[in-house]
């Protein structure tokens, strides 16, 4: 796997996208968090965007927000991702106004904290709907596209979790474990088509991701807590420079190295303390 340590400090190179000037991005879940984040970043490469994510009044206000500071299009597609059909649903509602995205960034995703006989089981398969079945059929229709015209970037978001098994996170976990796998074997597959795919593995990122989630922070976790600029920065910088993937910040990169050191029973109990009961 290749792995590059960031701290995630300067956003310089994200200037450098590849000519992304009038370029179109989608990004799913970009009413919140890191979503936001990769929006106002690409907005002020003027790439035009298409925000998605179920809650249309967060978007409609970044959407002005972006369009009066850098004067790019934006258009808002309120739309919930993990209904099935619902990447199909996107893609002809794009096609139907001729919009080919050239960036695609498969951001949407939540967790759900907790045991997993004492979460109800349509939460874990909605989670599962959303964070895998989505995301892979938003790569499938628009990577297609990108493969056919020969150029593209795909960014996924997978997760820290995604390096190990994690009690009481553990169809989340395992949801971010096949989004890395998934988008490394991508990279490898699409490349030579032109196709760039990264995954970014975030650590614990100061966004919505708690309170969906139920999730306690420890104080452990405190410590290793991102802002989410940083974060997407990381992502959209190892997206230019075409890697297959990247942790976010020096102390998660440290985390994962260590994990690969140690019996995976001892990671499951680390991950457990860190995470909090
Ligand atoms: N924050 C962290 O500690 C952390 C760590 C590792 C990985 N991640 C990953 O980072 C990604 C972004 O999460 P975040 O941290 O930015 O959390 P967040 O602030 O809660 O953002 C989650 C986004 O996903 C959207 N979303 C949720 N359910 C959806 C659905 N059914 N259909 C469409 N959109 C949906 C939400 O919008 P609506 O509610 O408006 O639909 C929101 O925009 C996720 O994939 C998450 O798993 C986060």
């Amino acid at each position: 796997m290749q792995h590059t340590a960031d701290t995630g400090t300067q956003i310089s190179v994200v200037e450098n996208l590849d000519a992304a000037s009038g370029k179109r991005a989608l990004i799913t879940g970009a009413s919140s968090g890191l979503g936001l984040e990769f929006a106002e970043l690409l907005a002020a490469q003027k790439v035009n965007l298409v925000l998605a994510a179920r809650r249309r009044e967060p978007m409609e206000k970044l959407a002005g927000d972006l369009r009066r500071k850098h004067g790019v299009d934006i258009l808002v597609e309120p739309i919930d991702l993990a209904a099935p059909g619902a990447a199909g649903r996107l893609k002809s509602s794009l096609d139907e106004r001729a919009l080919k995205i050239d960036i695609l960034v498969n951001n949407a995703g939540y967790g759900l904290h907790g045991e997993f006989l004492e979460t109800p089981l349509e939460r874990t398969t909605d989670m599962i709907q959303l964070n895998i079945t989505a995301l892979t059929e938003l790569s499938y229709v628009f990577g297609r596209d990108m493969a056919a015209q020969g150029s593209g970037q795909i960014l996924l978001i997978a997760s820290l979790l995604a390096f190990q098994p994690v009690p009481n996170f553990a169809a989340y976990a395992a949801t971010k474990s096949y989004v890395l796998a998934f988008g490394e074997a991508l990279h490898d597959e699409l490349r030579p088509q032109g196709v760039i795919v990264t995954s970014l593995c975030p650590g614990h990122t100061e966004t919505g991701f708690d309170a969906a989630a139920g999730a306690p922070v420890s104080a452990t976790l405190r410590l290793l807590t991102m802002k989410p600029r940083p974060v997407a920065v990381t992502g959209l910088r190892a997206l230019s420079q075409g890697q297959a993937s990247v942790i976010a910040g020096f102390m998660n990169n440290i985390v994962a190295f260590s994990h690969r050191l140690t019996p995976r029973s001892m990671q499951r109990a680390s991950m457990k303390r860190i995470l909090g009961p």
